[in-house]
This record gives C-alpha cells, sequence and structure tokens, in this order.
C-alpha cells in the first residue's frame, strides 16, 4: 500500500524511533534522558511508551527527510515542520523530550514536546507542551493518549480512568494501573466518549487536585450526564495531580484512592459546593443546602437520596427530617 496516508504514518513511526535512539543511545539526548530519570520513569517505561528527545538543532529532520523524495507541500502537511517567512522548512519540535501519540492500532500518528525547563522569565508565552498541529491522519478530538495500550485493561476491568495529563498515565502505568488515558489538553469530546462507551460503562475522572482541574472535571461530569457511563470522580488531595501524588504517597495509596475513593458525581457536587460556601455562616448554609438539594433530587433512588440526604444533614448539623421536608418542597415546586 503506498497510498499518501500509509507513507505519512511511516514518517511517524521512523521518526519515533529515531526521537527515541537519540533519547536512549546518544550523548545529545543525555540531558533529557536524566531529566525524565528525575522524574523517576524508569528504562522500561521509557521504552514501553517510545519516549524520545528532539535535539536542539532546527534541521535534525530536514537532515532526515532531505533524501527522502518528497515535495515541499508533503513536508509542510506532516505537521512535523514549521516554515519561516521565508519559507524555509525548520524542525517544529526542538530540545524537546517528545511522547508519541499513537491511533488505536499503535501507529504513531502525533507528538507532544515537553520542554525540559520553563525559563524563569520570558517575553515570549513558551508553551510547557508542544503538540503536533491536526494532520490527515491526527484528529484531535477524536484522539486519547494511551488508548492503544490501554484498551485491553480497560476491558478486562470493566473501567477506563480519565487523566488530564500525560505524565499522570505514565505514572500510573509505572504504578501497575493500566487502564489509564488523557485527552489531548484539551477538554474531554463526544466523540472520545463514545469510543471509550464502546469499551466500558464505567469511567473514572482523575484529574489534577488544582482548581483548574476541579473545573474541568466539573466540565466532564456536565458531558457525562448525557452517556449512559457509570461516573466516579477522584479529588487527588493538597491540589496535587496524579504524577505527584504517586511521587510523595507512593503507589499503594494511588491504587487505594482510585479503587476504593472515587466519588459519586452527586457526592462530588456536595464536596464541591461545600468548599464554595462558608458553613459556619447559617445564610450559606441555606444557599448551600438549596443549590446542592438541586443535585439530590434529579434521576436518583430513594435509598441514594436518602444516603446524600443523611449525609448534608451530618455536615450541616440539621436533622434528616428538615431535609427530607425541604426535598418535598422542592419537588411540589417542580410538578
Ligand atoms: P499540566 O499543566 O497539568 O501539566 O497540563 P502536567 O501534565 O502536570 O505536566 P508536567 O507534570 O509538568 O510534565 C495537563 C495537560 O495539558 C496539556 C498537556 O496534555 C498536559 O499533559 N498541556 C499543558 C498542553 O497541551 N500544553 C501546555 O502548554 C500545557
Ligand atoms: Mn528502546
Ligand atoms: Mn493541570
Ligand atoms: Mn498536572
Ligand atoms: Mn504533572
Amino acid at each position: 500500500d503506498n497510498s499518501p496516508l500509509t507513507a505519512l504514518k511511516q514518517d511517524y513511526q521512523t521518526v519515533r524511533d529515531f526521537y527515541h535512539y537519540i533519547l536512549c543511545k546518544t550523548a545529545a539526548g543525555e540531558q533529557a534522558l536524566n531529566y525524565l530519570h528525575q522524574r523517576q520513569l524508569s528504562d522500561e517505561t521509557i521504552d514501553h511508551f517510545q519516549i524520545g528527545y528532539a535535539p536542539a538543532a532546527n534541521n535534525t529532520l530536514v537532515d532526515l527527510f532531505q533524501s527522502r523524495e518528497k515535495n515541499l507541500q508533503e513536508l509542510v502537511d506532516s505537521g512535523l515542520f514549521a516554515q519561516s517567512g521565508q519559507g524555509k522548512l525548520f524542525d517544529r519540535f526542538r530540545d524537546r523530550v517528545m511522547f508519541p501519540i499513537n491511533d488505536q492500532s499503535g501507529s504513531p500518528i502525533a507528538f507532544s514536546g515537553r520542554i525540559l525547563q520553563m525559563p524563569a522569565q520570558s517575553d515570549q508565552p513558551v508553551a510547557k507542551y508542544l503538540n503536533s498541529p491536526e494532520t490527515k491522519i491526527f484528529n484531535k478530538s477524536q484522539t486519547l493518549f494511551n488508548l492503544d495500550e490501554a484498551k485491553r485493561s480497560i476491558r478486562q476491568l470493566g473501567e477506563v480512568i480519565l487523566f488530564e495529563g500525560f505524565m499522570d498515565v505514565i505514572s500510573a502505568y509505572q504504578a501497575g494501573i493500566e487502564n489509564g488515558v488523557a485527552s489531548m489538553g484539551t477538554s474531554l469530546t463526544d466523540q472520545q466518549l463514545y469510543t471509550l462507551n464502546r469499551l466500558t460503562k464505567r469511567i473514572v475522572i482523575c484529574y489534577d487536585g488544582d482548581d483548574p482541574g476541579i473545573k474541568a472535571a466539573l466540565r466532564a461530569m456536565k458531558l457525562l450526564r448525557e452517556t449512559d457511563f457509570e461516573v466516579g470522580i477522584v479529588i487527588i488531595p493538597s491540589k496535587q495531580d496524579p504524577d505527584e501524588f504517586i511521587k510523595s504517597q507512593g503507589a499503594q495509596a494511588f491504587q487505594t484512592l482510585v479503587q476504593k475513593k472515587s466519588l459519586t458525581p452527586t457526592a462530588f457536587m456536595i464536596e464541591y459546593l461545600s468548599q464554595q460556601y462558608d458553613l459556619t455562616n447559617d445564610g450559606a448554609k441555606v444557599d448551600f443546602l438549596n443549590t446542592a438539594l438541586e443535585y439530590v433530587v434529579v434521576d436518583k433512588s430513594p435509598v441514594e437520596r436518602e444516603l446524600y440526604i443523611k449525609q448534608l444533614a451530618q455536615r450541616l448539623n440539621v436533622s434528616v427530617r428538615s431535609i427530607q421536608q425541604e426535598v418535598a418542597d422542592k419537588e411540589r415546586e417542580q410538578v
């Protein structure tokens, strides 16, 4: 098969192998390899994800592709190069740790390149991760990092874990959790959920514990409400991300967090809202309760409702009966 798509896929394969070789086997890759070792990635993990390094020069791939009878347009369309104002091609990725992004059959179709060290200050904004542009073989909104490798484990465990970052997926893998995937630095899409829905009906959201992570989890939950997924949400304590949590608390603690401490969407909402209101203030307590109950009354079995009502009663130090009364009032309003 010598279709243009196959040729492009072969190029990505070549580049992935090349960057991996540079990282693992050459002096040019030494600094990047040290960086990954410092982040406690093992050589096995580096090999498993075929992580690589793009050297600092702006013509490493230009030279590699020179002998390969391609026209300028083909090279531009590959997404591996950028073009100067004068039309000269240069390598898009320079001095970055390269994470290959694969399609579902394991062929590389894009890269995300991480800067080794963020500049202390800089005039222009510098991206921590630089991603490949969309190409004929790479559609961002359809792609999930690590889905090719995680698929088997997702089916086996009947569950997928959704992370925010590549390093979270990779750290989790090293900690023995192999059913993790990540969307591509963008928010979750319908198409990604559709793909996952064919493999499993249970999804655990394990985003960063900082504000952007919590906000992203709220957005994901909203999208998931339109699906038939059973949803669990893990809150990583101390605003850490999963990778940082694994480093500081260990693989076992992380396993426990994911397997035993995930919250239902409603429990997560209650938790989230309780941080938004000053619960030492009676007026705020009432506002909190009203908002929380909007989540407690929809789509819940009587048993579920009772459990949440008990939780709320305890949290606010009021009687279960008074909250049940509020719920009854709300239902009357809804009819
Ligand atoms: P984070 O800022 O949480 O980075 O972004 P991280 O994954 O913890 O990265 P490390 O640990 O510092 O290496 C989460 C994800 O958002 C996307 C990437 O996919 C990243 O993994 N992102 C972030 C970008 O695409 N570009 C950026 O400049 C930053
Ligand atoms: Mn290798
Ligand atoms: Mn983050
Ligand atoms: Mn993070
Ligand atoms: Mn991180």
